[in-house]
C-alpha cells in the first residue's frame, strides 16, 4: 500500500523523539504522500523547522494566529486525507482526549475528520501513567490508530516501554490506515443492530441484553471506509454517527420485512442484531392485570432473518456478501470456531463473528468482544478487543470476500 496523492498532516510534538521526524518525513514522501508538517512551540526545541520545511517541500506551519485572514487549522484540516501525530507526547495525547485547542496541531486535529494516527513516545512513567492510560483508552475507542510505543532504551538512559516506533513502520501503517479509508467506496451495506421486542401487552416484552454498540460500530466502520450504509436497529440507547440511515424497528418480524425490502440493493449485509427466537403467540391489546395472576404465555418462533436470507434465491444481489453473528456461551476458541463454522453452512452465510457471552468483559452491554471471524477460508481468532476493533476486524474480513 501507498500514500501515492495523499495530504498527509504531519504533527510534530515536543519530544525528544522529534528528531526521528525527518526520517518520518522522508518515509511518507518516498511512499508518494504530499506531506504538511505542524510543529508546537515544545517540538521546535528539539528539531528545527527548517530541516523538515526542506524535507516535505513546504514550509512549517505552526502559528495558530496569523495577520491574513485565513484560519489555518480549519484549512489544514480540510485538506487532510489522513493526520499523523509524532511523536506524541503525554501532553499532545492528553489535549486529543480532552478536545482542548489552544495550539495549532491540538486545533487541527480537532477539526479533521479523516482517520488519525499517533505515534507516542515518553518516558516509561508517563506512558504508565494512568492519566495516559485513559487518555489512550479514549482515543482508541473514538478510532485512533495507535502505532507503538516500542520497548527498549529511553533517552533517559533507562529501558522500557516509551520509545517512539520507527519511521518506516509508522509510514506503512499510515499508508494501511490510508489505503483502507475507501476500500468500501460505492458498495452499499446494510446492517442490523440491538435486540428485538416481542410484546406480550402494551407495555411487556420478551427482550434480551444486546445494546446494538456492535452492529453501530460495524455500521460506523463501513461508513468510514466509503459505503452508502443502512441501519435497521431495533431499541438502542447508543448514538448512532451522522450519515447513516436508519430504520428502527421494534420486533423481529418488523426487522425481516425492513432487511428483505433493502436485501436486493446490498452489496453486504451484516446481522449484527440479536433477533429474538420467540414471541408470544398473541399479545394482548390493553395491560395484562396483575390481579388476575400469571398468565400463560404459548411461545412460538420468530422469523430466521439470516437463514431465510441465505436459502432465498434472489432475495440478495449476485455476489453479495453476507455475514451473521452467533452468541455463545463458550470460552474456548477452538470450540468457538467449530460451533460457528457449522452455523456458517446452516444458515448460508459467508462469514460468521462468534462471539463468547460467557465472561464479564464480552458480548452483552460492554465495550468489548471476544471473537472469532469463520468464513470458507478459515478462522481469524481475533482476541479480546473493544467492539470497534472488532468491527474493523469483521470489515476487513468483508472487503476480502469482496474482492475474492
Ligand atoms: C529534554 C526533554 C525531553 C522531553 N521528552 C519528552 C518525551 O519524550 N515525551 C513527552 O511526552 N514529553 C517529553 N518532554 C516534556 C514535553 O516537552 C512537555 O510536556 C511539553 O509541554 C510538550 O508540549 P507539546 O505536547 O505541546 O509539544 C520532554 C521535555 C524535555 C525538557
Amino acid at each position: 500500500m501507498s500514500l501515492q496523492g495523499k495530504r498527509v498532516i504531519l504533527c510534530v510534538t515536543g519530544g525528544i523523539a522529534a528528531y526521528k521526524a525527518a526520517f518520518l518525513v522522508r518515509a511518507l514522501t518516498a511512499s508518494g504522500a504530499d506531506v504538511r508538517v505542524v510543529m508546537t512551540p515544545s517540538a521546535e526545541r528539539f528539531i528545527g523547522s527548517q530541516t523538515l520545511a526542506t524535507l516535505s517541500g513546504h514550509p512549517v506551519a505552526r502559528a495558530l494566529f496569523g495577520d491574513g485572514g485565513d484560519v489555518p487549522h480549519v484549512e489544514l484540516a480540510r485538506t487532510a486525507d489522513l493526520v499523523v501525530v509524532a511523536p506524541a507526547t503525554a501532553n499532545a495525547l492528553a489535549k486529543m482526549a480532552l478536545g482542548i485547542s489552544d495550539d495549532l496541531f491540538s486545533a487541527t486535529v480537532l477539526t479533521a475528520h479523516c482517520p488519525i494516527v499517533v505515534a507516542p513516545a515518553m518516558h516509561t512513567e508517563m506512558w504508565e501513567h494512568p492519566a495516559t492510560r485513559a487518555n489512550v483508552e479514549t482515543l482508541l475507542a473514538r478510532g485512533v490508530r495507535l502505532v507503538g510505543p516500542a520497548s527498549g532504551p529511553l533517552s533517559s538512559g533507562d529501558t522500557g516501554p516509551g520509545r517512539m516506533s520507527e519511521p518506516d513502520e509508522i509510514a506503512d501503517v499510515a499508508a494501511a490506515v490510508a489505503g483502507a479509508a475507501n476500500d468500501l467506496a460505492a458498495k452499499q451495506v446494510l446492517v442490523t443492530a440491538g435486540g428485538t421486542q416481542e410484546p406480550i401487552d402494551p407495555v411487556r416484552f420478551i427482550g434480551n441484553r444486546s445494546s446494538g454498540l456492535m452492529g453501530i460500530e460495524i455500521a460506523a466502520e463501513a461508513a468510514r471506509r466509503g459505503a452508502k450504509v443502512t441501519l435497521v436497529a431495533g431499541p438502542t440507547n447508543v448514538a448512532i454517527p451522522r450519515g447513516i440511515d436508519v430504520v428502527k424497528v421494534r420486533t423481529a418480524e418488523e426487522m425481516r420485512s425492513a432487511v428483505f425490502e433493502r436485501a436486493a440493493a446490498a452489496d453486504v449485509i451484516v446481522k449484527a442484531a440479536a433477533v429474538a427466537d420467540w414471541r408470544s403467540d398473541s399479545h394482548a391489546g390493553e395491560k395484562l392485570k396483575k390481579a388476575a395472576g400469571p398468565p400463560e404465555i404459548k411461545l412460538v418462533a420468530t422469523p430466521d432473518i439470516l437463514a431465510e436470507l441465505g436459502a432465498t434465491p434472489g432475495a440478495r444481489k449476485p455476489g453479495s456478501v453476507l455475514v451473521g453473528f452467533a452468541a455463545e456461551t463458550e470460552p474456548r476458541p477452538e470450540k468457538l470456531v467449530e460451533l460457528a463454522e457449522e452455523k456458517r453452512v446452516t444458515k448460508g452465510a459467508d462469514a460468521i463473528v462468534a462471539n463468547d457471552v460467557s465472561s464479564d468483559d464480552s458480548g452483552f452491554e460492554v465495550a468489548t468482544n471476544r471473537a472469532v471471524i469463520v468464513s470458507g477460508g478459515g478462522a481469524e481468532d481475533v482476541g479480546l478487543v473493544t467492539k470497534k476493533a472488532l468491527a474493523a476486524a469483521v470489515v476487513d474480513k468483508i472487503v476480502s470476500l469482496l474482492d475474492a
